[in-house]
This record gives structure tokens, C-alpha cells and sequence, in this order.
């Protein structure tokens, strides 16, 4: 718990932003979400998460209708020591972001202080320091060309009133009779939470990446954040660009780190060398470190691509060729094609049935962007297979995202595999590596694993992608 509270308004009721709002309003902040959507807004007032992350419709339910709300308007701000901009920043066709969104919220948090400080809402002679936080990801650029002209815009002004004498917030008694102002502050504050671990994430961090310019703004973050500043997590104080790159470099360096792995992996199966054994014995090297060392069919999911694009796309942008990051992708490209090339060396699948195990991009969630199921029965359906698809959650997912895969949805991997020629496994989720008679029941028992999930097994041909 926090000692003084403070009132926090938080823009954009996604993965992050309900996240974020409903930890703040546990730390014991009177919290208030905005969104332009009526249904979240509706959602969190009825006590109910927007979204599913394990742990958060706890939190909503006990924090809603208390010291946790959310509306439509903007107007909440004003009301605000702090404001948190967790909008969505989708990818445009060539990898850069598509920053409208966080450009429109940016503008209408300004609109709204202006519109306070017209009815008066700063006393007389005053200055209220407002601290707008970026919290979506943004490319190191946008902080300062972006966000503070929208801002500026909406309000009419610059951040910082020009009328100010004082330096001190409230010590303006000279000023009595000059109208009220806000002075506007900009820090990042960049995320590194897991889809379906957001909650524990959030509350149990690496570390705390706070960036600004002025000092104040340092305080309040810290303010907001205070229960988790103990002695074992390290608090990062940057500019507000250097803080957006720590989040890039870190997802940049994640991705490639697999890409590496998996790549290593590809050179181990054309030696037979397993590529657990490898990744194994160089996790052992503190400077390598034992995680995200899993070979298998790549990554997938709305970060990694979206962030390992985006950066290639700002690196172009000042004239860089980002060849390593290039080339991670295109490992990650690769890695279902040579899934195929391996089915195929067993089996040929045209005309026959063929069992995709997991369209989840990782095991926990529904989430189905980017992930390596798409390519996977994409690749199954050109060489003419009948693709019969299990997973336990994301099957309604990926049928929303992407409509054109052709794929018949069974009910349980048992049902899936029954008659199929071969299987594939593209998510690592727990209940197939508890698959044992299921495979009985297949036409030919070839089982290509994608993730290292099925065991070796008697009675079936089995190809592990990197092992
Ligand atoms: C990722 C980062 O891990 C978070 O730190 C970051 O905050 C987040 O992106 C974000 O920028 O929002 P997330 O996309 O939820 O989180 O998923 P991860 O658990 O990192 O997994 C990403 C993908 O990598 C999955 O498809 C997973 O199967 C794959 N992966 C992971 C591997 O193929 N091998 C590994 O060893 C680890």
C-alpha cells in the first residue's frame, strides 16, 4: 500500500492499461480508466476485467465501484496528478507504428486541462503539475515529436505555462490574481509484462524503467510505483527516449536470442545433435543464461514481430541497415517451412488428414497473432492435406484473425489425431505431453514436434525439429 495516495487516470482499457489500473488501485490510488469503447468502460464498472489475464478479474471485482472506475471522458484527467497512455500502436504495412491513436489521447488529455483550467479547477496564482506517462511502446522519437506536440496542441500551449514565476507547485502568492495553470510533465514508463502473466509480472519486476527530464517527474513516478521500489528491484532513470529503446532492446535481443537458439538447433539436426543438450550446457554461462533457450518453431505473438519491426523500420529511418535483427526474422520466417520440409520427408499429406496440435502462440493464452500455426496450416493446405486443428482455447481466435485458413476444429486432440497421417505440435501446451494411447488411433503415427512436448514413443515416427 501506498502512503499517500494519489488520483491516476489511465487511458486505453487493453492487456496493459486494465493492468496497470487495477495493480495501481490495489497499491491504493484512486484510479480512474478511459477508453473511447463503451465495453470495457461497462466491463470494469460491472467489477469484470475486459480481457483475461489470470488474476485480474479479482482485482477488478474487488477495486471496482471503490477506488477504481472508468468513463468514456476524457474530462477525469483533470482530476489527475498523473496520467498513463497504454493505447494501442499497431504496425503499419511496412513494420513502422501506427501511432494515431496514442497522437488523438495525447491531444485530448490536453484538450481536457485546458477545458479544467478555463472553469477554474487551479486556484488563482497556482500551478498543478500534470504528468502524462507513455506506457504504450513507441519508437524513441515519438515522446518528443509526437506526444508533446499533441499535447501542446489539445492544450493550446506550451507544456509549461509561460505565465509561471515560481518554480514551486502552489507557491505562487505573488501571482494571486494570475488565472490557474497546469504545467504539464512527459516521462515513459516502458511495460515488460507477458501476455497471461501480466498481473504477476507487473507486480513482481526485473526491473523499473522511469523516463524523464524533469525532477518532479521523477518523484511522482515514483510516488505511483512506491510498493514495488524494494531494495531487489533496480530502478532504471533515463531520458524518456533512452526508456523506449530499453523496452526495444530488450524485446529486440529476446527475439533474437530464440532466432539464435533456433538457428543453432537447425545446424544440430542436421549433425543428429539434440539441441536441448546444447542450449543446456551453454545456459550455464551466467552471460548466456539457461532461459528463451527452447529451439523449436519460432516465436509468434503481438510483441515480438510488431517490436522487432518497428525497430528495423526506425533504424531504416535514420539511414541504418539492421542486419542482424533482419536476419532473426527471417530464422523465424523459416522455422515453420522447415517443420514442413521434415513432415515430408516422411509422409506425403495430399489428400490425407493431417492433426495440428496448439494455434495458441503460446501456451496459457487464446492469442493466435503471428502465431506459427498460420503459417503451419497454410503450408498443409497447399500440399492439399485435410488440416483437422485442436486447441483448448484459441480456436475461435485465429477463425476471427485469420478467416482464410482452411481447417476443421475437433474437440480434443484425441479426436484429432484419430485417422490423421501425421501430426504436427505448434504450442508447448501441457495436455499433449500427457498424449499416450491417443496415437493409436492414427492412420500413420508420424508425429513432427514443433515444441518439444511428445515424448519418443515406441510405434511412432518421431521428428523432433531440433532434435
Ligand atoms: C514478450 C516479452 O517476453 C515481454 O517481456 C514483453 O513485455 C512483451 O513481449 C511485450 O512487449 O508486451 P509475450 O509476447 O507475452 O511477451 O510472450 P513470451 O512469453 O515472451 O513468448 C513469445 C514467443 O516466444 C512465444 O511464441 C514463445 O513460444 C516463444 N518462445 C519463447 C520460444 O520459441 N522459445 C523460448 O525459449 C521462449
Amino acid at each position: 500500500q501506498v502512503q499517500d495516495s494519489m488520483n491516476i487516470t489511465i487511458v486505453g482499457s487493453g492487456y496493459v492499461g486494465t493492468t496497470l489500473a487495477a495493480c495501481l488501485a490495489d497499491f491504493g490510488h484512486e484510479v480512474v480508466a478511459i477508453d473511447i469503447d463503451e465495453d470495457p468502460v461497462r466491463a470494469i464498472n460491472a467489477g469484470e476485467a475486459p480481457i483475461h489475464e489470470p488474476g485480474l478479474d479479482e482485482l477488478v471485482a474487488e477495486h471496482a465501484g471503490e477506488n477504481l472506475t472508468a468513463t468514456k471522458d476524457y474530462a477525469a484527467v483533470a482530476d489527475a496528478e498523473v496520467t498513463f497512455l497504454a493505447l494501442p500502436t499497431p504496425a503499419r504495412d511496412d513494420g513502422s507504428l501506427d501511432i494515431a491513436a496514442i497522437e488523438s489521447g495525447s491531444e485530448s488529455v490536453g484538450e481536457a486541462l485546458a477545458r479544467a483550467e478555463q472553469a477554474g479547477a487551479v486556484p488563482d496564482g497556482e500551478i498543478a503539475r500534470h504528468l502524462v506517462v507513455i506506457k504504450s511502446t513507441v519508437t524513441p522519437a515519438v515522446p518528443e515529436e509526437v506526444v508533446v506536440p499533441a499535447i501542446e496542441r489539445g492544450l493550446g500551449r506550451a507544456l509549461k505555462p509561460e505565465l509561471s514565476t515560481s518554480d514551486q507547485e502552489g507557491n505562487g502568492a505573488d501571482d494571486s490574481d494570475t488565472p490557474g495553470q497546469f504545467e504539464v510533465g512527459m516521462a515513459t514508463n516502458p511495460e515488460f509484462l507477458r501476455e497471461g502473466t501480466a498481473v504477476s509480472d507487473l507486480l513482481n519486476p526485473d526491473k523499473m524503467v522511469f523516463g524523464y527530464d524533469a525532477e518532479w517527474a521523477g518523484d511522482r513516478l515514483e510516488g505511483v510505483f512506491e510498493p514495488l521500489l524494494t531494495d531487489e528491484v533496480p530502478i532504471v532513470r533515463t531520458d524518456p527516449a533512452t526508456a523506449m529503446m530499453i523496452k526495444y532492446a530488450n524485446n529486440a535481443f529476446l527475439a533474437s536470442k530464440i532466432s539464435l537458439i533456433n538457428e543453432l538447433g537447425n545446424v544440430c539436426k542436421e549433425y543428429g545433435i539434440d539441441a536441448y543438450e546444447v542450449a543446456d550446457a551453454i545456459g550455464l554461462d551466467d552471460r548466456i543464461g539457461e532461459q528463451f533457450l527452447r529451439s523449436g518453431v519460432g516465436w509468434g505473438g503481438s510483441c515480438f514481430n510488431k517490436d522487432v519491426d518497428a525497430l528495423r523500420a526506425a533504424a531504416r529511418d535514420r539511414g541504418y541497415e539492421p542486419a542482424l535483427l533482419d536476419a532473426a526474422v527471417a530464422v523465424n520466417d523459416t522455422q515453420p517451412a522447415r517443420l514442413l520440409a521434415l513432415l515430408d520427408e516422411h509422409v506425403d499429406v495430399d489428400g490425407k488428414r493431417v492433426a495440428v496440435l496448439g494455434l495458441a502462440f503460446k501456451p496459457g493464452t487464446d492469442d493466435t497473432r503471428n502465431s506459427r500455426a498460420v503459417p503451419v496450416i497454410e503450408g498443409l493446405t497447399e500440399r492439399g492435406a485435410d488440416v483437422v486443428a485442436y486447441d483448448p482455447v484459441a480456436v475461435d481466435d485465429i477463425r476471427d484473425r485469420y478467416p482464410h485458413l482452411r481447417f476443421e476444429a475437433a474437440e480434443s486432440a484425441r479426436v484429432a489425431l484419430s485417422g490423421a497421417h501425421a501430426a504436427v505440435v505448434v504450442t508447448d501446451w501441457d495436455e499433449f505431453a500427457a498424449l499416450d494411447s491417443e496415437f493409436d488411433s492414427m492412420a500413420e503415427p508420424v508425429v513432427v514436434d514443433g515444441r518439444r512436448v511428445i515424448e519418443r514413443r515406441d510405434g511412432i515416427t518421431y521428428e523432433g525439429l531440433t532434435w
